[in-house]
């Protein structure tokens, strides 16, 4: 198939790009800048550079491809998430660009649209197993780009054509926060939101890269795309075992993560998410846990 991926140089996008090349799919990866173009080459596809605002010259990029591949985002890393303004530029990207990439990809005729999405709208559900049919915790302003982006590939999905949206569960990997995360370990200091005996549903980029082929063969819907979920204290130890530390990860104290804002308070939820719909659906499966030696690597 002829796929399209937006966000190619990003940490989703380099892997999901990889994935389709190797699943033998012809892949042209979008970046607004020169710069970007190597990256996307050196993973095996073609480059394009589009402004991701720019809803006619995403036409122009996306027609004659069968599938637009939405990856973007821009995630501030640690405790610069907790400042407001940090967040201007994901949330324009999920409010405007997501939608302008709905829109062209059904101008450009594409067929179908993969939208990345995040567990990170479930409430806290405690020990609860979380599936799609669980109402979304997104009434906080917030959310209102997560929600927007959700209604435009749900648009896409009318005459005949098919949105599958991931709700994807927390990278781990080798990426700029889980970097973050692991030096912060080495060093002692408290990393971890919410409770020990909280649920955490983590995804390694890999299968997330894996996740956006499967993806090619699913009905229109909402899926989630995570692991087997686990206790915080879990992945407290994990962590260390990564990063070669002696004591598990620590925990945010309950006084400084009263005040860690909207934004970070959805790493205070446990999440336990199943992934079944998708596993069931696809074939999916993750390769690569939190205790699988050597993930930060790979
Ligand atoms: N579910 C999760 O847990 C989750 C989800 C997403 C991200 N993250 C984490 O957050 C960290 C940052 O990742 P990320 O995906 O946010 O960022 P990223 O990988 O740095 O960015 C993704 C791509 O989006 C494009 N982009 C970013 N800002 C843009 C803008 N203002 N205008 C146009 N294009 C823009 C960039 O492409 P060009 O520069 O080539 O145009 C960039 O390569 C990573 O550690 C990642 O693992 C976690």
């Amino acid at each position: 198939m002829k796929i399209a991926v937006t966000g190619a140089t990003g940490v989703l996008g380099q892997e999901a790009v990889a994935a389709l090349i190797a699943a033998g799919h012809e892949v042209t990866g979008v970046t607004r800048r020169e710069r970007g173009i190597p990256v996307i080459e050196g993973r095996g596809a073609r480059a394009v550079v589009a402004d991701v605002f720019d809803q006619k010259e995403l036409t122009r990029t996306f027609r004659g491809h069968d599938v637009v591949v939405n990856t973007l985002a821009h995630v501030p890393i640690g405790m610069a998430a907790m400042r407001p303004l940090s967040w201007r530029e994901d949330d324009r990207l999920h409010l405007e660009a997501s939608v302008a990439i709905a829109k062209a990809a059904a101008e450009a005729g594409a067929g179908r649209l993969i939208q990345e999405s995040t567990i990170f709208l479930y409430p806290d559900n405690g020990s609860e197993w979380i599936g799609e049919d669980e109402p979304l915790s997104v009434r906080n302003q917030a959310f209102k780009p997560r929600v927007k982006e959700m209604r435009a590939a749900v648009d896409f999905a009318t005459s005949g054509r098919t949105a599958v949206i991931l709700r994807l569960g927390q990278l781990f990997g080798r990426d700029p926060q889980t970097t973050h995360a692991l030096k912060a370990v080495r060093e002692g200091d408290p990393i971890l939101l919410g409770k020990p005996e909280n649920y955490v549903t983590l995804l390694h980029h890999r299968d997330a890269g894996q996740a956006f082929v499967s993806a090619l063969r699913a009905r229109s819907g909402f899926y989630n795309v995570g692991g087997e979920p686990i206790t915080r204290s879990r992945w407290a130890k994990d962590l260390a075992a990564e990063a070669g530390a002696g004591k598990p990860a620590k925990f945010y104290t309950e006084l400084a993560q009263a005040v860690v804002g909207t934004r970070l308070d959805v790493q205070r939820r446990s999440l336990r998410v199943s992934s079944v719909r998708f596993m069931s659906e696809t074939g999916w499966r993750p390769l690569t846990g939190p205790s699988t030696p050597g993930w930060s690597r790979m």
